[in-house]
Order: C-alpha cells, then structure tokens, then sequence
C-alpha cells in the first residue's frame, strides 16, 4: 500500500513526481503529498486523490529534488497532517514511508521518554524522530537513517531528501522499491509504471539496502554498511501499456485485453515449465499460496492438479499460510502466486517456506517483484501492467497457467498448451460487443439488489468465491459465494424473493448436482443466472460461455468480470478505485 517517488535530475521534479504519483495511484488514494528542495524544503499535502491535482495547482517551484507519496492509511486518520511527507525538526529533512512500523508503539514511548513531541498519529513520524534521535550521536543523516531503520519492526521502504547535501536517501526492507535510472537522472518508485516514461533502466532493490543518489547512486548493505555492485535490468513493459487509451476505466481496458493475454502468459519456456513440474513431482507436500484473487486461483489449482494429475496439493490463503509452518519441511513447494509480486502475506507464507529451506515457484505479473526474486522458478504472465484494483487479466492468466503446470506435472504438456490455446481463442470471440450490451443489460436490472449469491461446485467453486470479491469490491453490493452443496447446511435461510443468485454450471461431472441447487434456490424465490454452456428452464437469465471442460473457471469469470464492471459503473463508483482498498497490499 501506498505509493512513493523519489526524483533527483534536471527535469522539474515536481512534475515527475506528480505523476509518477499519479501513476501509482492505484496503491492508495486517500491522502497525498510532495516535498521539493529550492534552498529550503517545501511540502504540499492534503486528503484526497492525486489524479485532481495539476502542477500548476501543487503550487511549487521548479525543483530538482523531489519525493512525494499517495497514501492508504494504516496508522492514523485521514487528514492533512497525517499525510506524508513529514518534516525532521528545523526541516532540514522530509519523509515519506510505505509500510508499517510493527514496533511503532514502543518506540514512541521511548522517544516520548526522551522528550521527542509528536504532532501526527503515524508510524511515519516515529521513523523521523528516531533518526534525529541517531543524529545526536552521529551527524551524518546516511548513518542515522541506516541506524534507525534498522530499529524498526515490519515491512517498510522509506525515502527521504536532505536539504543539506541535496541528496536522496531510501532504504527498503520488505516493501517495494526501485532505482530507474535515466540520462542525469535518478526516479525512485514502488513499482515500475513511474519509471517508464523516464527510462527502461532500473535496479531492484533487494531488502536490507539502501541507496543514495546524488549527481551519482551509490547502493549499500544495511547491515553490513558496505557498499554493493548491483545488476541494472531493462523492463520490457511500454508506456502506453499502462495508459489508459479510449477506454472510460482501466478495469474494462484490462478485461477486454483477455482477447490475447491469456496466449501472452503461455508464451513460456516449455524446459522452464517441465522443470517446474518436475518440482512439483518431486516434492513431498505442494502447497499453492495466494491472496485475495490469486487466492482463488490457487484454490482452483488443488481441483486441477487432482483431476488432470491425480496430484494432492494443498491450498491456504497467504495471510493463513505461516500457521501450517509446523509441516514445513526442506521438501515442501509452495506454489506463489501474485499479480504485483508484493503482497505482504504471500512474502510471509515464502518465508516461512525458506526458514524450512523448502523451495518457492512463483506465477507473477511483475518483473523483478520480490516473490520472483525470492523464487527458485518464476513463470511471468507476461500480461502488462494491471492498474485497476479489481483483478482481472491477471487472473485468467494466473489460472491458464496452473491449468497447464497440472498438465505438465501429468506429462500432457502438448495437449494442456494446445487446450488452453483453444480457450484463449473462445475467450476472445466471447468479447464481442453484443455480449458486453447483455452484460451492461444484466447489471441494469439487478443494480439495485442488496445481495448476490453466487454458488459453484468443483473447480467452480473456487470461481464462485473469485466471482463474490469481484462485485464486492467494486460494486460495494454484498455478494457472497457458495460450494452448492453447502446451501442447505446455513446459507439457504438467506435466499429470499427475487434475489439474485448466479450458478456457475459447468457441463463436468458436477453439473447435475449444481442445476439441482439452483432448484432448491429458484423454489426459494432466488432469481437464478445461469453461467453456462447450454440454457437450462431453471435459468432466469443465461449467460452463455463457452464448453471448455477443466479450464471452464477461465471462461466463467469473464463474465462475472463484466458484470462487476458494469455494476460499479450503474451505481456511480469508480471500478478502478473503490473505496479502502489499494492495489498492491504490502501490509499485512
Ligand atoms: O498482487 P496480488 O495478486 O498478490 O494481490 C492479491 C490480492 O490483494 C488481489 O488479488 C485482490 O484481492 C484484488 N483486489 C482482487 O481483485
């Protein structure tokens, strides 16, 4: 959560800042601010969206020295003075930090002890004042940083600027940070899109590293205080990738870009797959591991595995994962499987693997993330960026390619890649205008509904739970999933008349048992939406998807995807920002 940029070149900073901000906003908007050097430091913050504010409204000198932030908050309210960056005393240094400082309370007791005032509520300002703190004992701000981070608890990057040396200082352990560097130029961001329209050039901070940038950079172990040689990487993602274009929201961008990014992410290297499956073979206890989205995706992978590869493996949510440590063993695998590569919990449940010096694969979106640096094998999705919060294209790929690691892991490589190929194809002549109008139609008529149910069986089961988080979170309608034959163990008290209920109804082995659930809702007044190959008279409304056996999770969530789309936007949110969430998650 929350996004940071750091400049230091001959552009106008702020400007660079402004909308590298803009670009990162999707990692939390709900309070903003930038901090520029021109003999002093100036800051302007304040609650609401980046996306409103213009360079010419931020109301700040060109500068060549610039770090800003867009917040999701975690400690303390929403309100100006909570917002980053926050001033050292004198102001001769401001910061910004993404994370959250697990030992905040403590350490505020102790500054407090020490006669250190606070005037926020943040962990942020605890960072500032224990290293003014470390500056009583040693004057150089690089050592007093390094020294008070490394008194920090938890999973945080912070960037600073100093007014003295005009220089940057940023350190990042466990949340994301990187070093574009351009001609002249240095941008620090969370995450790549900031960094795209300045330079393909760019250094991934490994955790427990710092760097500071003047006319030169210089990176340093934390730990060690060593300065270290680091390997510059070329992103391969374009600027107008992350650009929305003529489409009115990134989520409908990213959901029609479906047409080709399934293909896209089974552009793999076929030995990298047979060596992964050949992990997965060989190890005692598999365990797929995401959260939210890639959570389900993981869920649906145990039913594959198990029906194409007769394989057993286990699934947890990420945040759930560490609580089975005690099966961990150097055998284990743990299956990772995120869109930005710096979820907080998925890290967690990777360390928890490597404590147990068990091995890590990973199914991620984003190059040069930590889940894939901390993988043994990383299979990209090769999809672009995903900037909408809902996740989308990242999911079908996500699940094309655990479709076709269960294959691999059966020694039916040819046939998973030829198979998923097909679905791809499906999947692109599925969006077509006409089907978008029934989908634009469909949420029209139930926009107003209090609940939708939804209910699956099988592999579809965990889309049942994947098609709930898509309309809550964007829709803000409260949806809940099903296993269809859960039903009448609870949740059947809730149906009531003319609710809107959707079946996924997958012509497998489970489609007599989910058509008979749907009757036993449709007899309770549910209003039933079939998601199916074939009509059925017990369907109120029929969407029609394509017979694609295994991998009909992929062609089901389409669906559900347009029709969260189209919920959100007839009930006037902003499907790319909902409220209270971010993107990227790096707290725990
Ligand atoms: O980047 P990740 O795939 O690790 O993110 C995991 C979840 O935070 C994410 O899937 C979230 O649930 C989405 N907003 C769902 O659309």
């Amino acid at each position: 959560m929350c996004g940071i940029v750091g400049y230091k070149g001959k552009k106008n900073g702020c400007e660079v800042v402004l909308k590298g901000l803009k670009d990162l906003e999707y990692r939390g908007y709900d309070s903003w601010g930038i901090a520029a050097l021109n003999g002093d430091i100036r800051i302007v913050k304040d609650v609401g969206k980046i996306s409103e504010i213009s360079l010419d409204n931020l109301g700040l000198e060109h500068s060549e020295l610039a770090i800003g932030h867009t917040r999701w908050a975690t400690h303390g309210g929403v309100n100006k003075i909570n917002a980053h960056p926050h001033f050292a005393q004198g102001e001769t240094f401001a910061l910004v930090q993404n994370g959250i400082v697990e030992n905040f309370q403590e350490l505020r007791g102790e500054l407090k002890a020490k006669g250190h005032q606070f005037t926020t509520e943040t962990d942020t300002e605890v960072i500032v004042k224990l290293i003014e703190e470390e500056q009583k004992s040693n004057n150089d701000l690089k050592a007093a940083t390094i020294s008070a981070f490394n008194k920090l608890k938890g999973r945080n990057a912070i960037v600073l600027i100093d007014k003295e040396t005009q220089r940057i200082i940023a350190i990042k352990d466990g949340s994301p940070l990187m070093l574009g560097i351009g001609e002249n130029e240095y941008i620090l961001a969370s995450d790549i899109s900031p960094l795209l329209s300045h330079t393909k050039q760019v250094i991934f901070l490994d955790d427990k590293e710092a760097v500071v940038v003047n006319d030169t950079y210089q990176i340093f172990d934390i730990v060690s205080g060593e300065e270290k040689e680091k390997k510059v990487q070329t992103i391969d993602w374009d600027v107008e990738q992350a650009k929305k274009g003529e489409y009115p929201h990134f989520m409908l961008k990213e959901i029609l870009e479906q047409k080709h990014t399934i293909k896209q992410a089974l552009v793999q290297d076929p030995e990298l797959i047979q060596n992964i499956a050949k992990e997965i073979n060989n190890a005692f206890g598999v365990y797929a591991v995401g959260c939210g989205t890639a959570g389900k995706v993981c869920l649906a992978g145990t039913y594959a595995f198990s029906q194409i590869a007769g394989k057993h493996v286990n699934f947890a949510f990420g945040s759930e994962f560490p609580n089975f440590h005690h099966f961990i063993t150097s055998k284990s695998l743990l299956m990772a499987v995120s869109q930005s590569g710096e979820t907080a919990d998925t890290l967690e449940a990777i360390e928890t693997v490597k404590d147990k010096h068990g091995k890590v694969i990973s199914l991620v979106n984003v190059m040069g993330s930590s889940v894939m640096r901390q993988s043994e094998y990383s299979l990209l999705l090769n999809n672009g960026p995903e900037i909408a919060v809902a996740s989308t294209k990242a999911t079908t790929s996500q699940l094309a390619l655990m479709i076709l690691l269960a294959y691999a892991s059966a020694g039916r490589y040819d046939e998973g890649m030829k198979h998923l190929n097909e679905v791809s194809d499906k999947v692109g002549e599925m969006l077509g205008e006409n089907y978008l109008s029934s989908l634009k139609e469909l949420a029209e008529q139930i926009k107003g509904s209090s609940d939708i149910y939804i209910i699956g069986r099988g592999i579809n089961y965990a889309m049942a739970l994947e098609a709930a988080i898509k309309i809550q979170e964007v829709s803000y309608i409260h949806a809940e999933g099903f296993a269809g034959g859960e039903l009448k163990h609870g949740p059947i008290a809730l149906i009531s008349q003319g609710m809107p209920c959707i079946a996924l109804v997958a012509n497998d082995e489970t489609k007599a048992d989910m058509l008979s659930n749907a009757m036993e809702i449709k007899s309770r007044g549910g209003y039933i939406i079939g998601v199916s190959p074939e009509n059925n008279e017990i369907f109120d409304y029929w969407i029609k998807v394509p017979d694609v056996g295994i991998a009909s999770p992929i062609v089901n969530i389409v669906p559900i995807q347009l029709l969260a789309y189209y919920l959100s936007v007839a009930r006037g949110i902003d499907p790319d920002k909902p409220r209270n969430l971010a993107k990227s998650v790096t707290v725990k």
